[in-house]
């Protein structure tokens, strides 16, 4: 059986301070909950989330990271500095990077191959625009994007990574994907890690779903077969909110 993950991607939100308070405010809510949870503060704020969270069952991911081991890359943050921390998982590829700090296939791809080799959990972002959607190549761009981002990533590896399918419409619009076209990706993923592998390694995956998840929608969204919890935005920022969808 696959756990279900709720994560929580602050995205640009919240000073160390205030990141502080909010999982102060957060672990007790989620202490017995039913998910697995993670939360993604901006670089800034990983120490302080670290250390607020010790002692609680709340995980750590950053929001991103670079793909070198270390030297002159002014701004970047690598994948030893966020494991000496305390972090344990990492999104990568997401839409907001992709769009606006020019990340690609290959750069996502080497990004997960070098947090695989150090041991951070990668959650791997894909999805669609709605042009895209409109010009049905959905479930052809996420395949190729899931394939590109798994390239020389072993069975064993692929075995622990999160994807998490966002389409890009439903991002901070408040336009969820129908449970249905939720599920219908989710499972083209599975379909694609199962060609590409085993279907016992596809069975192992976790696959989130992420884009206007909220308090309301996310139980019946996580009850889909194919669906293993979400990658959550802005309901993540209110504790109470992402505690019922980490219940969920
Ligand atoms: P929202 O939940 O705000 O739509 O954001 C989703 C997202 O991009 C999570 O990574």
């Amino acid at each position: 059986m696959r756990q279900t993950v709720a994560a929580g991607n602050w995205k640009m939100n919240k000073t160390p301070s205030e990141a502080k308070a909010l999982i102060a405010e957060l672990a007790p809510l989620v202490k017995d909950a039913k998910n697995k949870v993670i939360v993604c503060p901006t670089a800034v704020c990983l120490p302080a989330v670290v250390e607020a969270a010790k002692g609680t069952n709340i995980l750590v991911g950053a929001q991103n990271m670079y793909f070198e081991d270390k030297g002159a890359y002014t701004g970047e943050i690598s994948a030893d500095m966020l494991l000496d921390l305390g972090v344990t998982h990492v999104i990568l590829g997401h839409s907001e990077r992709r769009q606006y700090f020019a990340e690609t296939d290959e750069t996502v791809n080497k990004k997960v191959l070098k947090a695989l080799e150090k041991g951070l959990c990668p959650i791997i972002c894909v999805g669609e625009s709605l042009e895209q959607r409109e010009q049905g190549i959905t479930a052809d761009l996420v395949r190729m994007q899931v394939k590109i981002a798994l390239q020389n990533v072993s069975a064993d590896q692929a075995k622990t990574v999160i994807i998490a399918y966002e389409p890009i419409w439903a991002i901070g619009t408040g336009k969820t994907a129908t449970t249905q076209q939720a599920e219908e990706v989710c499972k083209t993923i599975r379909d694609c890690i199962c060609e590409l592998y085993s279907c016992d390694v596809a069975e192992s995956v976790i696959i989130q779903y992420g884009g206007s998840v909220n308090a309301a929608n996310s139980a019946e969204l996580f009850a889909q077969a194919n669906i293993d919890g979400g990658l959550v935005g802005g309901a993540s920022l209110k504790a109470a909110d992402f505690s019922v969808i980490a219940n969920s």
